[in-house]
């Protein structure tokens, strides 16, 4: 089946939600930086060293590390190819600055992992293994329609893994005593925020200019959660699975999406 091909035939109806221009984004970025780095620089030395976190936890949340740095990772990659791909430039600038962002992100997760002692080699299996991200993920990586990148990617799985999710996670994480994924997840939602805005911003433009479009965007999230469902197959992670819907149907059911059916 060819794949379905939507599109923004007025441009001007996009405009992006955060306003950037290159000095905003760059301002931006430096006050966070500053804000990270003071966060990091406030974390105990045995903490950053992972020697207040049980030997089992690091065992257990391998895991978890490699599905947070193989989505940055492939974020780098698909959003470089939605910004190449881009069709008009309001939309391309908005990846361009996310771009940033997720390398950014990735360069944050890379630390957790290489702080945490767990050998490179080790990295990439743990995502490999069934009930990861790893399926979805690859499946974004396959695609080059700009528009169906980012509404799968941005506004389903970001708007998924939404605030909510990251708090579940940071707070998690902080509890166990790994305080730098505490920090690094309250870090990066905040520039995940703004990427589902946007996206949210393009879902609304591409409905509102033709209500068709709907149901294309409805078969990709169909598409998309059935992807992700992987990660609670089995009755895994329930809470998280919950919050995970939870986050998305706050901002697609507005917008005339259905939930998606599925059976585990
Ligand atoms: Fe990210
Ligand atoms: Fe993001």
């Amino acid at each position: 089946m060819a794949p379905e091909r939507i599109t923004l035939k007025d441009p001007a109806r996009f405009r992006d939600p955060a306003n950037l221009t290159w000095e905003r984004y760059i301002a931006l970025q430096a006050r966070e930086r500053e804000r990270y780095l003071a966060e990091r620089a406030a974390i105990p030395p045995e903490a950053l060293a992972y020697k207040t976190v049980s030997p089992r936890y690091v065992e257990r949340a391998t895991e978890q590390f490699a599905n947070n740095y193989f989505p940055e990772l492939s974020a780098t990659h698909y959003v470089a190819t939605a910004a190449a791909n881009a069709p008009f430039d309001e939309l391309k600038k908005c990846c361009l600055f996310q771009l940033a962002d997720e390398q950014r992100h990735l360069e944050m997760d890379r630390d957790v992992f290489e702080r945490a002692g767990i050998p490179e080699r080790d990295w990439l299996p743990a995502w490999e293994q069934p009930g990861t991200t790893c399926r979805f993920f690859r499946h974004v990586l396959e695609l080059e329609d700009s528009i169906e990148i980012l509404v799968k990617a941005n506004f389903v799985a970001e708007g998924a893994a939404g605030p909510a999710t990251f708090a579940v996670l940071a707070d998690g994480a902080e509890a166990r005593g790994d305080l730098l994924s505490a920090v690094n997840h309250r870090a990066r939602v905040r520039d995940e925020t703004r990427h589902i805005s946007y996206a949210r911003a393009l879902v609304r433009a591409l409905i509102e200019e033709d209500a068709e479009n709907l149901g294309v965007i409805q078969r990709w999230q169909d598409e998309s959660l059935r992807l992700f469902a992987e990660v609670a197959h089995g009755g895994r992670r329930r809470e998280w699975w919950a919050g995970f819907l939870d986050s998305y149907y706050k901002i697609a059911l507005p917008l005339g999406l259905r939930q998606t059916p599925i059976t585990f």
